[in-house]
């Protein structure tokens, strides 16, 4: 798909659009876009400062916009529940929240922080907010993922890699799950017949806090594209009457074909499982019968 950038945008008022971690990175230019097509926007952020810093410059580019501030730390899973009760409305849930390539650490309930965050958050959130979702004609489920899955493997049995931690392959672990999410989604909706599109994208190598150059990190904006231009794939697939559920959208906005292991029905319904043990949050009205 050539041609299309964030001006192709449908006009968006009376949509509601949460964007996780809209505070920096490819999450700011995404809610900021988003607002200027008319959508009310919820800048999902864990840190107030930051959050309210991205409201007030969004505002300054969009001046009238409904942007708000809403406490989301993924990494929390009582954080997550009270967030989502927060929430009184959600036609276009963004998924883009993601922490990579750090030492091992775990999330306040346990968990490998980037599974736990990037993965075990957003499905919570996704589950928590589905009656939303389903009340809301049309609604989408954004979930930024990243070529970078096809490192990733999933163990059943070493979910907390306490053993074989690696900063790159536990991210791509956490981005393979992204997709077995998403795609395991679009088929849950699809079969009870749910007015849900579920989507999955990868940026593109952005110019953001994520990527780790060592000394190298001042030269990132001449290697990389910039955070507005890594945003272009989730406004794509957020708003583009093109899209079909389980898409796989990613830079130039390509159709990206997962890998093998991404497609896995088998694993996704595993991963499912494991996901509502862990978090407790299931998604009854999408439940298989
Ligand atoms: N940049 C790339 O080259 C690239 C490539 C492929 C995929 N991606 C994906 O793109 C997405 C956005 O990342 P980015 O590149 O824009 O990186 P970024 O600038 O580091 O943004 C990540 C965002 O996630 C937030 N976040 C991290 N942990 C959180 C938590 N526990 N609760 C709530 N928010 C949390 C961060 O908040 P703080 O500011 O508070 O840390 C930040 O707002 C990620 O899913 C990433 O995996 C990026």
């Amino acid at each position: 798909m050539t041609g299309w950038t964030p001006d192709s945008m449908p006009d968006l008022t009376g949509k509601t659009a949460i964007v996780t971690g809209a505070n920096s990175g490819i999450g700011l230019p995404t809610a900021l876009e988003l607002a200027r097509h008319g959508a009310r926007v919820v800048v999902a952020a864990r840190s107030p400062e930051k959050g309210d810093a991205a409201v007030a410059e969004i505002l300054r580019a969009v001046p009238g916009g409904q942007v708000e501030y809403g406490h989301l730390d993924l990494a929390d899973l009582a954080s997550v529940r009270r967030f989502a009760e927060s929430v009184d409305k959600v036609d276009l849930l963004i998924n883009n929240a993601g922490i990579g390539l750090i030492s091992r650490r775990e999330t306040k309930d346990g968990f490998e922080m980037q599974f736990g965050t990037n993965h075990l958050g957003h499905f919570a959130l996704t589950g928590l907010l589905l009656p939303l979702l389903l009340a809301a004609p049309g609604a989408r489920v954004v979930t930024v993922s990243s070529d970078a899955h096809k490192g990733g493997r999933i163990d059943f049995d070493n979910l907390a890699l306490e053993h074989g931690y690696g900063r790159m392959s536990a991210y791509g672990r956490s981005k393979l799950a992204n997709l077995l999410f998403t795609l395991e989604l679009q088929r849950r909706a699809e079969r009870a017949g749910a007015d849900l599109t579920s989507v999955a994208t990868h940026p593109g190598t952005t110019a953001t806090n994520i990527v780790k150059l060592g000394p190298l990190q001042p030269l990132m904006s001449v290697f990389f594209k910039s955070a507005a231009a890594g945003a272009v794939p989730s406004l794509y697939a957020a708003t583009s009457p093109d899209i079909r559920g389980g898409e796989f959208i990613g830079p130039r906005l390509k159709h990206f074909t997962p890998s093998a292991r991404a497609r896995s029905e088998e694993d996704a319904k595993r991963l499912w499982d494991v996901s509502t043990q862990l978090t407790g949050v299931r998604f009854d009205e999408i439940a298989y019968s």
